[in-house]
């Protein structure tokens, strides 16, 4: 059945048009293999928004976004304003306003291996083949929305600054209760990240978890400290089914999982509320590449993938990853993948792989 969706497109900051480009292709190459269509709307944020409007995450854009069936984002972020103490506004807030405007509290980060790319991870093949796992990262809470400020004499030594996590017990109980459910699709076992030796947050996280886990019989919950699981995702990757984090663990965890996939340009996600769903890869923007046609897309692509499952569309979803599975064995890949001296190809040339792929 041939289907029409609309699309928010946003590109953003530094290789972000790059791999939405070439996600916009495999899409396209979707539309035409299955008879749908995908109708799109370019929207600003970041610092390309921030340039054109003076706002990182303009009300057009979030009009743009709630309009549409899903979201597909490249990157955010903009080394004109990291080493800048006095921007009064950044590229990220336009990410965490839209993140909090779209209602968007839980990140689906799977962490998976393609056959093909076990000699590329810098982590040993037995440690790495086979590795499958969820991470569910709390995308709305904590120290990224709590209070923040500065006290003291600026410039002196009493000057301080702080940060604040803070997170509801029905907070919690969402996006725990989300790592349950995605439990009792996969292997039915859930691990529970947090820091409870030491933060008030995290025995918050624990005590609810320990409540939801009653209403999942069926799946296996387990407690650790954030610490222990930095170590155990890259000595026992394959130990993990699901993980369920708060927003900074998460984010922390999730680049350092990357690279069992053999490159942090690998890794797609789903950013899910109850209204709405944007897909977008976990790396940021990379703009020592911008421009350069050497970004890896598969991300991005993949990330695509995830919203074609979200909207229903089940098989096209496979078609694209067994498309991306194919075009690393066919051994066309960025230079991210690629060991010293041998060949690389081009943002565009996997992109256009890719679809050549799904079309056969
Ligand atoms: C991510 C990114 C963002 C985050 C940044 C760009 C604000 O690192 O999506 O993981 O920390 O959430
Ligand atoms: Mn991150």
């Amino acid at each position: 059945m041939s289907r029409i969706f609309n699309i928010a497109l946003l590109p953003g900051d530094g290789i972000g048009p790059e791999i939405v480009a070439e996600a916009v292709r495999v899409l396209d190459a979707v539309a035409t293999r299955f008879g749908h269509k995908f109708h799109y709307t370019n929207g600003l944020v970041g610092a390309a928004a921030i340039d054109a409007t003076g706002d990182p995450y303009p009300a057009q854009t979030d009009e743009i976004c709630k309009a549409a069936d899903a979201v597909l984002f490249g990157a955010i972020g903009d080394p004109r304003f990291d080493n800048d103490p006095t921007a009064k506004v950044r590229p990220e807030q336009g990410l965490l306003r839209m993140r909090k405007s779209l209602g968007l509290f839980a990140n689906l980060r799977p962490v998976q291996l393609f056959d093909s790319l076990v000699d590329r991870s810098p982590l040993k093949a037995e440690i790495v083949r086979g590795v499958d796992f969820l991470c569910v990262r709390e995308l709305t809470g904590g120290i990224y929305f709590g209070e923040r400020g500065r006290h003291g004499t600026p410039g002196e030594g009493d000057e301080t600054a702080f940060d604040t996590c803070t997170y509801s017990r029905s907070e919690v109980e969402r996006i725990v209760r989300l790592g349950f459910e995605q439990a009792t699709k996969r292997r039915r076992h859930l691990t529970v990240v947090d820091k409870a030796n030491v933060l008030e947050t995290s025995r918050l996280w624990r005590e609810t978890a320990r409540e939801i886990a009653k209403e999942f019989p069926d799946v296996t919950a387990e407690f650790m400290f954030v610490d222990n699981a930095a170590m155990q995702i890259v000595t026992h990757p394959g130990a993990f089914d699901v993980v369920v984090t708060e927003n900074m663990f998460g984010d922390i965890l999730t680049d350092e999982a990357s690279v069992i996939s053999g490159s942090l340009g690998m890794l797609p996600s789903a950013s899910l509320g109850t209204q709405h769903a944007l897909f977008e890869p976990i790396h940021g923007s990379y703009p020592q590449a911008a421009g350069r046609g050497i970004a890896n897309p598969m991300a991005t692509i993949l990330s695509a993938a995830m919203m074609l499952e979200h909207l229903e569309l089940t098989t096209e979803g496979s078609v694209v990853r067994e498309a991306v599975a194919r075009t690393l064995a066919a051994g066309v890949m960025t230079e991210d993948l690629t060991p010293k001296g041998e060949k690389s190809y081009s943002t565009s040339e996997v992109g256009k792989h890719i679809c050549d792929e799904i079309y056969h």
